[in-house]
């Protein structure tokens, strides 16, 4: 059985003085979740955030991780420096990276190795374009990405990884894929990870949906059979509608 997760990705939102307000209201209302709950924090909130959620069942994540140990890299945020501030997760490879910022599969592959090799978790993202689904190349684009993002990654090591499948299309947009497609693009996702390593290692990797996750949507996508939780943006930056979307089944 694949536990439940259920992660906020607040990309660039909340000051810190917002990250105390809006933790100080989530606290207590996911403190009896089934579902394991996360949220991805800017960095400047890291530490707002890990004190905000101290001794609680909210895991600390962060929303991105340079592959080097150190050095002449202005702006970057190694693993090892995550990793002091108490982060668990951390989400490598989001679409908006891969959009704005030159991520490629390539670095993908090369933070998911830092993560790993500092004891931090990834959420790997993977996902297609519009004209990617409109063109007929969904699974071509999912096995790549999937593929390169796991290069050279070892075996033991899948437990310590959750996939996220974000439709680029659906991100923000308030389109949801339908649950049934998503269930079915995460299939090709989990099929490519049997593959490349086994069929037990597909069926104990977890594989969230994220796009326009919401209260309302939340349970009938939870529903499907291959969709193990969400990656959630609009909707996590107010504690109650992320609450309701924790406890999906409430
Ligand atoms: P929205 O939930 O705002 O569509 O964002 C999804 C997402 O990109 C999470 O990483």
């Amino acid at each position: 059985m694949r536990r439940p997760i259920i992660a906020g990705n607040w990309k660039m939102n909340n000051t810190k003085a917002q990250t105390y307000a809006l933790l100080n209201d989530l606290v207590p209302l996911v403190k009896d979740a089934e579902a394991e709950v996360v949220i991805c924090v800017p960095y400047t909130s890291i530490w707002a955030a890990g004190d905000a959620i101290k001794g609680t069942n909210i895991h600390l994540g962060a929303e991105n991780v340079h592959w080097a140990e150190k050095g002449a890299f202005t702006g970057e945020i190694s693993a090892d420096m995550l990793k002091e501030q108490g982060v668990e997760y951390v989400i490598i490879g989001h679409s908006e990276r891969r959009q704005y910022f030159g991520e490629t599969d390539q670095t993908v592959n090369m933070r998911v190795k830092a993560a790993l090799a500092h004891g931090l978790k990834p959420i790997i993202c993977v996902g297609e374009t519009l004209e990617e689904r409109e063109g007929g190349k969904v699974e071509e684009v999912l096995v790549r990405q999937t593929t390169e993002a796991f290069k050279e990654i070892d075996k033991d090591e899948l437990d310590n990884i959750v996939i996220a499948y974000e439709p680029v299309w659906a991100i923000g947009t308030g389109k949801t894929a339908t649950a049934q497609d998503a269930n079915d693009t995460i299939a090709i996702i989990r099929g490519t990870i049997a593959k490349l390593y086994c069929e037990k290692c597909a069926d104990k990797i977890r594989i969230q949906y994220g796009g326009s996750m919401n209260p309302k949507n939340a349970k009938e996508l939870m529903a499907m059979p291959q969709i193990d939780g969400g990656l959630i943006g609009g909707a996590s930056l107010k504690a109650v509608d992320f609450s309701q979307v924790v406890k999906y089944n409430a």
